[in-house]
C-alpha cells in the first residue's frame, strides 16, 4: 500500500476539529462506506471519481454540470476537504461524497463500484529521483483502475511534469488495458472537455509550464 507523503493541513488551517468533517452527511470513511455504497450502486447510473481533489474546484464544477451524476472524491489533504465541505453547504450540493482516505485505502473498500469517469488533476509530481516511488500513477495503479471501471469508462489525467507524463504513458501502454483517446498540451481542450482550471492548472500556466492532458478509455 502506497503511504501518503503529502501535507494534511495547510498553514492557513489554524484550528481543526475532526468532527467538523466526519459529521458531515456527505463525508465517508472506511467504516461507513459499505452502507453508502449500496445506495450509490442501486440509485445512480453514472458514478464518477476524483482522486486528489485538492480544494474541490473541479469537483464542484462537475457536480453542477452533471447534476444527475454522483461524484465520489478522495484526498487526505484535510484543509482541502474543509474547503470543499464549505462549498457543498454554500451551493447546497447533494451529489458529492468525499473522504480523506488515500487511493490505496479507498481501493480496499471500493469493490463493486464502477466509475464512469475518473479525474486525476495534477497528481503530486515528486520530481526528485529518490522520491519517484511516491508517485500515484504507476503500473499497479493502472491495474487497480482497471478493477473499478467498465467498458467505455474514461480516465482524465493532467500534469505539468514532463517526466511524470512519460511515466504515465509508459504505465498505461505497457498494460494495454485502456486506449489512449487523447494526448494534448493544448489548454483549450480543458474548456472543450469541461475540466475546471484548478489552482495547479493556473499555477502551471502562470509559470509557463506545458500542461499535458491524457484521456484514456476502456
Ligand atoms: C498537486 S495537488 C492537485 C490538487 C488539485 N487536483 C488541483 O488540480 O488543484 C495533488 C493532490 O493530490 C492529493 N493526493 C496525494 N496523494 C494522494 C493519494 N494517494 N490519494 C488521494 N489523493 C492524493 C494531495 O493531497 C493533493 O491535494
Amino acid at each position: 500500500m502506497l503511504p501518503f507523503y503529502g501535507r494534511r493541513l495547510s498553514r492557513k488551517t489554524k484550528r481543526f476539529n475532526s468532527f467538523d468533517l466526519e459529521s458531515h452527511e456527505f463525508f465517508f470513511n472506511e467504516m461507513n462506506f459499505s452502507d453508502a455504497k449500496k445506495k450509490l450502486v442501486n440509485g445512480f447510473k453514472n458514478i464518477n471519481l476524483e482522486i486528489g481533489f485538492g480544494k474541490g474546484e473541479n469537483l464542484i464544477f462537475q457536480s453542477q454540470i452533471k447534476k444527475k451524476d454522483i461524484f465520489l472524491a478522495i484526498d487526505p489533504f484535510i484543509s482541502g476537504g474543509l474547503e470543499l465541505k464549505k462549498n457543498i453547504e454554500i451551493f447546497k450540493i447533494s451529489n458529492i461524497f468525499f473522504s480523506n482516505v488515500t487511493f490505496s485505502q479507498f481501493f480496499e473498500i471500493a469493490g463493486g463500484v464502477n466509475f464512469k469517469k475518473i479525474f486525476i488533476l495534477f497528481p503530486d509530481p515528486w520530481p526528485k529521483k529518490k522520491h519517484k516511488k511516491r508517485r500515484l500513477i504507476n503500473e499497479e495503479f493502472v491495474k487497480n483502475l482497471n478493477k473499478i471501471t467498465l467498458k467505455h469508462s474514461e480516465i482524465l489525467i493532467a500534469t505539468d511534469d514532463e517526466d511524470y507524463s512519460n511515466q504515465i504513458l509508459k504505465s498505461f501502454s505497457k498494460l494495454n488495458l485502456f486506449k489512449l483517446l487523447l494526448k494534448t498540451s493544448d489548454n483549450q481542450i480543458f474548456e472543450d472537455y469541461k475540466i475546471y482550471p484548478t489552482k495547479y492548472f493556473r499555477k502551471a500556466k502562470k509559470e509557463n509550464r506545458r500542461i499535458n492532458l491524457f484521456i484514456y478509455k476502456k
